[in-house]
This record gives C-alpha cells, sequence and structure tokens, in this order.
C-alpha cells in the first residue's frame, strides 16, 4: 500500500520543497510499506533537538551528573539536545538512600543544568523493582506499600512543575509468554500498587504526565499486551495515566520489531502519549544508521509519539559500551546513526495523522478519545502539549451518528499565541480565530469514528473543546 501526501501545500505563504522521499519497508510485513513526501515551509534542523522540535517532539538522552565537568559531553548535549532524563539519579536508591531522609543532590544538579540550557526533563524512576535502597529492599507488606507511596509522594513534590514526565512505574511486568507481573516485593504488596503509585504521582504533581515505563515491549507480543490490557483498564476506571514509555534497547538477539509503528499506534490508540524512552541500538555503519532510521520515522508517522530520547551521547557512556549503541563515538564525532536520525527528523517534518499507518489501524478506526455524538454533526476535541514558549495541540475531529464527508473545526486561540505549523488541515490564518478544513483524504469519517490533526505553535495553545461543522 503506497501513499503520497502532500501536505502544507494549500498554503499561500508556504514555499513548499519537497522532502526526502521515506520509504519504510519492514522485511517480512507485507503490510507496512508506505511513502511520504512531505513539504513544508519549515527549515530544516541542524541538530537532533531542534529538527524534533519541527514537529513538536523532543530529542533527549540520558545524562549522568558526574559528567556534567566533560566538556566534550556537555557541549554535545547543549548542542544536540532539548529533554533530559537522568540516569540513575532520581532512583530510588538515589534518592531515599535512608527511609525518609532525601538527597537531591546530584538529581538537581541535572534539572538545574536543564532549566538553564532550555531543556525539559524526564523523571525516571519513581517506583520499580531495581536499585531500590537496602531498607526498601527488606520491607514488604503494609510497610512496604506506605514507604513507596512516601517515596513517590515526596520525590514529585519535590521536583513539582519540573518534570515533563515521570516514569512513574518502570519494568512491572514479567518477560516471557505470560503476560503476568513480574514478581517483586512492590507486586507482592498487591496488584493494585501500581495505580496506587500513579495516584500518589498525580497528586503530588498533577502538572507532570505519567508515564508507564518498560522495555521489551517495542513490539506486540505477550508482555505488550499485558501492559495494552492494564492502560486500557487504567483508562476506563479513571486511573491517571498520560503516557506509555517503550525503552527500545535493541541488538543481534533483541532488534527492531517488524511491528513497531504498529505498536506505538495501539497504545497511542488507547488515548495515551507513547514515547521511545531509552533507546540505544548496538552495531555500527549502515546496519546501525538503518536501524536508528527505522525508529525515528515510525515515531514521526505517530502523532502521539510526542518524543524520542537515547540512553546516553557518547558509546563510551552507554551502559552497554561494548556494543557502541549510540549515536556519537567515544570521541564525540558524530557516527553515520546521528547523521541517518538527523535526516529522519528532518524528512518526517510534521506529525503524519494517519498518514503511513500499517493497513492494521487505518485512518479513521482509531476509538474515539471522547464519546461521539448521538446526533448528526461532528466534535472536535483538544489535547494540549504546552511547555514554555511554545505548544503542540492535538485535535480529534470524531463523527456522529451518520457519515460526514468534510468537516470545519473552529477555535479561538489564546492572545499571543502563533501557530507556526499545521499537519493534517488546512488552517485559514495563525492567529485568533482560525477555521481548520479538512484536506482531501481525511474528510470522509464513518459514523462514530474519528481523524486527527494538530498545529504547533508559540504563546499558550489552545485546548478544551472546538466547534465542528460537517461541510
Ligand atoms: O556509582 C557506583 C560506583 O560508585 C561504584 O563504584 C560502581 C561499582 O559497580 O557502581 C556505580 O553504580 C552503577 C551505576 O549504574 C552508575 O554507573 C551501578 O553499579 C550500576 O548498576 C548502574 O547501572 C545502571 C542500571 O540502570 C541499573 O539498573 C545504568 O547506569 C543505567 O543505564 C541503567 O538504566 C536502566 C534504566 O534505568 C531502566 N531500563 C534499563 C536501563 C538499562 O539497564
Amino acid at each position: 500500500m503506497d501513499k503520497v501526501l502532500a501536505r502544507g501545500s494549500g498554503n499561500p505563504a508556504a514555499r513548499p520543497r519537497a522532502r526526502t522521499a521515506l520509504t519504510l519497508a519492514v522485511a517480512g510485513v507485507a503490510v507496512v510499506a508506505a511513502t511520504v513526501t512531505v513539504a513544508s515551509s519549515a527549515s530544516a534542523g541542524t541538530t537532533l533537538g531542534s529538527a524534533a522540535a519541527e514537529s513538536g517532539r523532543y530529542f533527549g538522552t540520558a545524562v549522568a551528573a558526574y559528567k556534567l565537568s566533560d566538556s566534550t559531553y556537555v557541549g554535545i548535549l547543549n548542542r544536540e539536545f532539548n529533554m533530559v532524563t537522568p540516569e540513575n539519579e532520581m532512583k530510588w536508591d538515589a534518592t531515599e538512600p535512608s527511609q525518609n531522609q532525601f538527597n537531591y543532590t546530584n538529581a538537581d544538579r541535572i534539572v538545574s543544568h536543564a532549566q538553564a540550557n532550555g531543556m525539559r526533563v524526564r523523571g525516571h524512576a519513581l517506583a520499580w523493582h531495581s536499585q531500590q535502597p537496602g531498607w526498601a529492599q527488606s520491607l514488604s507488606g503494609a510497610a512496604l506499600r506506605s514507604a513507596m507511596t512516601n517515596h513517590v509522594t515526596q520525590v514529585a513534590t519535590h521536583y513539582k512543575g519540573k518534570i515533563y514526565a515521570w516514569d512513574v512505574v518502570n519494568e512491572a511486568f514479567a518477560d516471557g509468554g505470560t503476560g503476568a507481573r513480574r514478581d517483586s516485593n512492590l507486586q507482592r504488596t498487591g496488584d493494585d500498587w501500581i495505580e496506587v503509585a500513579f495516584r500518589a504521582a498525580r497528586t503530588a504533581d498533577p502538572g507532570a504526565k505519567l508515564c508507564y515505563n518498560d522495555y521489551n515491549t517495542d513490539g506486540q507480543n505477550a508482555k505488550s499486551n499485558a501492559v495494552y490490557a492494564m492502560v486500557q483498564d487504567f483508562k476506563a476506571r479513571g486511573v491517571p495515566i498520560d503516557c506509555v514509555g517503550f525503552q527500545s534497547h535493541f541488538n543481534s538477539a533483541s532488534p527492531v520489531p517488524s511491528d513497531y509503528q504498529a505498536n506505538l499506534q495501539r497504545f497511542a490508540n488507547l488515548g495515551v502519549d507513547v514515547q521511545i524512552t531509552e533507546l540505544d541500538i548496538e552495531g555500527s555503519g549502515t546496519t546501525q544508521a538503518d536501524n536508528y532510521g527505522r525508529v525515528v520515522r515510525a515515531c514521526l508517522a505517530v502523532s502521539r509519539c510526542t518524543g524520542i530520547t537515547v540512553w546516553g551521547i557518547r558509546d563510551s557512556d552507554s551502559w552497554r559500551a561494548s556494543g557502541t549503541p549510540l549515536l556519537f563515538d567515544g570521541s564525540g564525532n558524530k557516527k553515520p546513526a546521528y547523521t541517518s536520525v538527523l535526516n529522519a527528523l528532518n524528512g518526517g517534518g510534521t506529525p503524519p495523522p494517519t498518514t503511513a499507518p500499517p493497513t492494521t489501524t487505518p485512518a479513521t478506526t482509531a476509538p474515539p478519545t471522547t464519546p461521539p455524538p448521538s446526533g448528526n454533526g461532528c466534535t472536535g476535541s483538544l489535547t494540549l502539549n504546552q511547555w514554555q514558549g511554545g505548544f503542540v495541540t492535538y485535535v480529534r475531529v470524531t463523527a456522529g451518528a451518520n457519515p460526514i464527508n468534510g468537516w470545519n473545526v473552529v477555535l479561538t486561540l489564546p492572545g499571543g499565541a502563533t501557530i507556526t505549523n499545521t499537519w493534517s488541515a488546512q488552517p485559514s490564518g495563525t492567529t485568533g480565530t482560525v477555521n481548520f478544513r479538512n484536506l482531501d483524504y481525511n474528510g470522509s469519517i464513518a459514523p462514530g469514528q474519528s481523524t486527527e490533526f494538530g498545529f504547533q505553535g508559540t504563546g499558550v495553545g489552545p485546548s478544551g473543546t472546538a466547534t465542528c461543522s460537517v461541510r
């Protein structure tokens, strides 16, 4: 299935620049093959962060506090990345070495560095079976449950307002084909420990996105199915969860799955953001570069894939250094994998709505995140991703009881907000009240089904609902 889409072509002010034709051809999977030709007025980003920002995404890295005195390391960090994840410094053993005595020294160094250099922070991780302090490892039952809740509350409160997203719970499911929870001291306190952690985090820092994060969930398998069922259940019961992190540690024994994009998309269809949180791919040269490119393009093809974090800067910084899995060599030189990632970020332009989906998730069959209207017409519901100085708003257009063949969404931007980029709709302007009209390919929506468009801008973005009418 090939689809060719020209985006932004209706904007007379734009100087469309045909970008690289991306061909996602995944060996052995006939359904995932798409060509996306993108025309956009945006200029190509020259760094990972600026290229990702063109489509409203971030590009981050894991950071170790003790390396912040290494000038080569810091030079690359400050030049290339706009999100950081403390590699170890926010973990339970680091932040609460003795019960109820908190030490934020190293984590604070990373947060301060990020803030001073215009980067955001992913918090990692509040509740995890690993890297617990000794005192917690020896607890069980109600005492452990209470200690965990206190830990989540204290740490999330300390960083309140400073964290873009928290990995609230990390790696809670077992490997293998059972789909069971991982056995751990936390799990033995009762199945509900995960939702207790999420509720405590929401109470402590209502502004942070709350994520579940895991590995070996990058393709569809028993483990990712179990996480999927948990997220579905949380959404149904109102347990606060906003995002799912896919660690994406790859090597020859655990390659990039052929259904990587489809797996991201099915989670996104549950109404959560998805993020690639700890990316590294062992290897070298063209093969490694190609694999990195595939991963980046998969994220770009999923509108709710909001960003990518690599798990370290130079190969020598990696927890798997011998596998040379990162984008810079030990001397800090850009590897072919770097160029592949940058090209993919620039080629991707704006988040395709449903432009290059595997055929398993066609554009208009994603479940609506809001109940469809019972009558005719359509509704428009907004999801806002806001950061200091900028925003991305996603608008889900849902058909009512009858099929529609064209739609208009009207919304009013807050004063001072200016749209810099729109995808999957044609805007009438960039400020004030803006009318967004469907493009040729996404005007038809079946009853109760939906499609999504989005826009990026400066200032404070709109949220809530928008007026939707049928054309
Ligand atoms: O700081 C001590 C040092 O004082 C001591 O001399 C040395 C001796 O072993 O250990 C040092 O601590 C190590 C720490 O990294 C900092 O380098 C720990 O032993 C080591 O276990 C720890 O490894 C971290 C690992 O998580 C622990 O599980 C890696 O750096 C970190 O990259 C890795 O990250 C995890 C994510 O959090 C979750 N997903 C998987 C990912 C990779 O394992």
